[in-house]
């Protein structure tokens, strides 16, 4: 996350961003640039500098900046009805849940939680997981029970509020605000035999741990670098959850929306093996930059879980994300985007493979979410070359760069993106 200020910061980016830094708390590190406007995958900053955006709010922009309809749909709907409380609902997001229903193939009887952002998604499906975890046999503590786990994977990324910080796993952003949410612990993401020993404690007696309530994976770990799980591991996950009466929640956060080539990650074959999952958990791109986020229950029964005053947030399916969100499926149903996102992805992934950079070792993604891994780790030193000359990507792990455009990117955008990751000079200090 931390970047560092590039040679050709103009002098409207470096007067707001020392104000930045007066009044902003230091959890980004110094940003890039001050952004001004946008239109499509071009967005300029406060000195007219113009970039190709490969990163899209980090997958968030699906339709890119501005959109006419996107546009037009939220200033509508905020001439009508901005924000009402949950005392009342709005058609825009009635209609939403159920577009979210049918787009995720999801069961009759299943039903949506909306929040604003993936932590939040992830929060609620945490807290549907553990009263469904009351309900598993040897689950009671005043029997002589134990507490049901949930179990989350090395490498995941869940968000960073508590619950959701407790299901994720890289050390350096948990570790100091533990103790967190109990019952939550991490297995290798990938080994099938972590998985099976987990479940294998599940036991009364003194040395058995309460049983798994719910195993909790993103089938491409993105803030890991952007790491497919394979299909294999997550069929088998699925297998032993069945066999132990646990839920799968597959964390669509940054995978869903169309983004690597289907409405959601595990409706790729190559990505889950075809399983279904219990849980869905969604934000980032749903709403083409509108805060919004939420979960999936798969099925009646789960859903009853959630009685009122379970869960909820003033903000809870507000009616302008929800009219963007309609906006922004609208857009890519009609555009065919989730077919781009696939096409354009192959072309992208090709093209690196043939460009000829030598600081590229290969790269990997579904759809528009793809890597490039780097020879050594000069990730901040390429992503910040690449910005100079009008790029913009991100620096996923010290050896490797995510590229995440809009899904609406076209053939000749992705051909110049092409040319200037082509052009990341091999002799780059490392980070
Ligand atoms: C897979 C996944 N889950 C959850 C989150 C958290 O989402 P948010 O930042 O909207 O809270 C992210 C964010 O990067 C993510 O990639």
């Amino acid at each position: 996350m931390a970047t560092e200020q590039t040679e050709t910061l103009g002098s409207e980016d470096s007067k707001w961003l020392g104000e930045y830094s007066q009044v902003h708390m230091n959890v980004f590190g110094t940003p890039l640039r001050v952004l001004d406007h946008g239109q499509g995958a071009h967005v300029w900053d406060v000195d007219g500098n113009e970039y190709l955006d490969f990163l899209a709010g980090i997958a968030v922009n699906s339709i890119g900046y501005a959109h006419p309809k996107w546009v037009k749909a939220v200033s509508e709907q905020a001439a009508k009805v901005a924000h009402t409380s949950n005392y009342f609902a709005t058609e825009p997001q009635i209609r939403l849940a159920a577009k979210l229903v049918k787009l995720a193939g999801a069961p009759e009887g299943s039903h949506v939680y909306f929040g604003n952002s993936g932590a939040e998604g992830n929060e609620a499906a945490i807290k549907l997981a553990k009263l469904y975890g009351r309900t598993l046999p040897g689950a009671t503590p005043s029997i002589g029970g134990k507490p049901a786990r949930i179990i989350a994977l090395t490498h995941g990324f869940h968000g960073r509020t508590l619950g959701a910080l407790s299901a994720t796993w890289k050390p350096a952003i948990r570790t100091p605000f533990e103790p967190l949410v109990p019952n939550i612990e991490f297995v290798e993401a990938g080994d099938p035999l972590a998985l099976y020993e987990a479940f294998a404690q599940t036991g009364q007696g003194r040395y058995g741990k309460g049983p798994v309530a719910a195993v909790i994976m993103e089938l491409i770990q993105g803030e890991a670098g952007v790491r497919p799980l394979g299909a294999d591991y997550v069929k088998k996950a699925r297998q032993m959850c069945d066999a132990h009466g646990a839920l799968l929640i597959i964390d669509e956060v940054q995978c869903g929306m169309g983004r690597t080539g289907e409405w959601f990650s595990f409706q790729r074959e190559d990505l889950s093996g075809g399983v279904t999952p219990d849980i869905i958990t969604f934000a980032k791109g749903v709403a083409g930059g509108f805060p919004m986020g939420g979960m999936i229950a798969f099925g009646q029964k789960l859903s009853n879980l959630f009685t009122p005053g379970s869960h909820g947030s003033t903000f809870a399916g507000n009616p302008l994300g929800a009219a963007a969100a309609l906006a922004t499926i609208d857009v890519i149903e009609s555009e065919n985007l989730v077919a781009n996102a696939e096409e354009r992805g192959k072309q992208l992934r090709d093209g690196i493979r043939q460009c000829g950079n030598p600081l590229f070792e290969s790269v990997r993604g579904r759809g528009l979410l793809d890597a490039i891994q780097l020879s050594h780790p000069c990730a901040h030193a390429a992503m910040n070359w690449a910005l100079e000359h009008g790029l913009i990507v991100n620096a996923v792990a010290p050896d490797a760069l995510r590229l995440a455009p809009p899904l609406n990117i076209t053939e000749q955008d992705v051909d110049e993106a092409v040319s200037i990751l082509a052009r990341i000079p091999e002799e780059l200090p490392n980070d």
